[in-house]
């Protein structure tokens, strides 16, 4: 693994935050669970940060095909201890309006068939959630919005479904029970596997439409229109935070994993021969 690119700071978009890549540098990084979606090393506010829209070029990869490890694992090679991240979700909490940031403190996983894991062999890990969104990068965030005049939800539970289809009422009934918020596709896996890796993660996301059963049916179009009426503020926010980030973490997530799996990941990261046999074969 020849890796000398280096980067402190992660940003995880959906599409269209096509600003953030004009003056970004492409980069290349291999990774034992396959391709990551392109990725690109820019600086924002004094920070090298790597930008990585999950969806790929031309939004080619539907939620439940991304490779999140693969992205994941690619912020992780290149350095990153921060991950800002986007997601566009619907709200089921009736409060929340199309335009509107949410920062969610927690989520629920409704997600079926996507590697989860980095550790899915010994040793075991079984990695702590109980503040699974950094709360850094939380505060970072609000404070972004607020000095941007943004109306900003600072607590939200998200629910991820496994889509690409949307949720029908009685699903939506059924997670407002449950004290869910918005919904989105695309939050999970990428927050745990963040925390397995030590590294901070959470989500700026905007609401674009009423979740299923609380408006009429709406087309993506529809959607897409009020995400693309919001993309400049969140981009403003998201660099406002950056600023906003400490330097020397002090928060859970910094050291969630301390042990000989996080070792051989870092030994593989500096380019040493990587000799889990598991891992590789996933
Ligand atoms: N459901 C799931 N994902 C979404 C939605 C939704 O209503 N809106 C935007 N992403």
């Amino acid at each position: 693994m020849k890796n000398s690119v280096k980067a402190s700071v992660g940003i995880i978009t959906g599409s269209g935050f096509d600003a953030f890549f004009k003056q970004a540098e492409a980069v290349r990084v291999d990774t034992p669970f396959g391709d990551p979606a392109p990725i690109s090393i820019t600086d924002i506010a004094g920070r090298k940060v790597a930008i990585l829209a999950r969806h790929g070029s031309n939004h080619g990869n539907p939620p439940h095909r991304i490779n999140y490890r693969a992205n994941i694992f690619t912020m992780y090679i290149l350095g990153v201890k921060q991950i800002l991240a986007t997601n566009a979700v619907g709200a089921i909490n009736r409060k929340l309006k199309p335009g509107k940031l949410v920062v969610p403190h927690d989520f629920v996983d409704f997600t079926k068939l996507r590697h989860n894991t980095f550790y899915d062999s010994a040793p075991v890990i079984h990695i702590d959630m109980s503040e699974p969104y950094c709360p850094e990068i939380r505060r970072a965030l609000v404070l972004a919005s607020e000095k941007h005049s943004e109306d900003i939800c600072k607590k939200a539970v998200l629910v991820c479904t496994e889509g690409p289809r949307f949720e029908t009422p009685a699903e939506i009934s059924l997670f407002r029970s449950l004290a869910c918020d918005i919904v989105g596709m695309t939050s999970l896996p990428e927050v745990v596997l963040a925390r397995e890796l030590s590294i901070c993660y959470a989500s700026l996301c905007c609401v674009s439409n009423m979740a299923s059963g609380l408006q009429p049916a709406q087309g993506v179009d529809d959607l897409t229109m009020v995400a693309d009426r919001k993309r400049v503020a969140m981009e403003q926010v998201l660099k406002e935070a950056i600023s906003l980030l400490p330097s020397l973490r002090s928060c859970i997530c910094a050291t969630a994993v301390k042990d000989t799996t996080l070792q051989r990941l870092e030994r593989y990261a500096k380019g040493i021969p990587f000799n889990n046999r598991r891992l590789q074969s996933l």
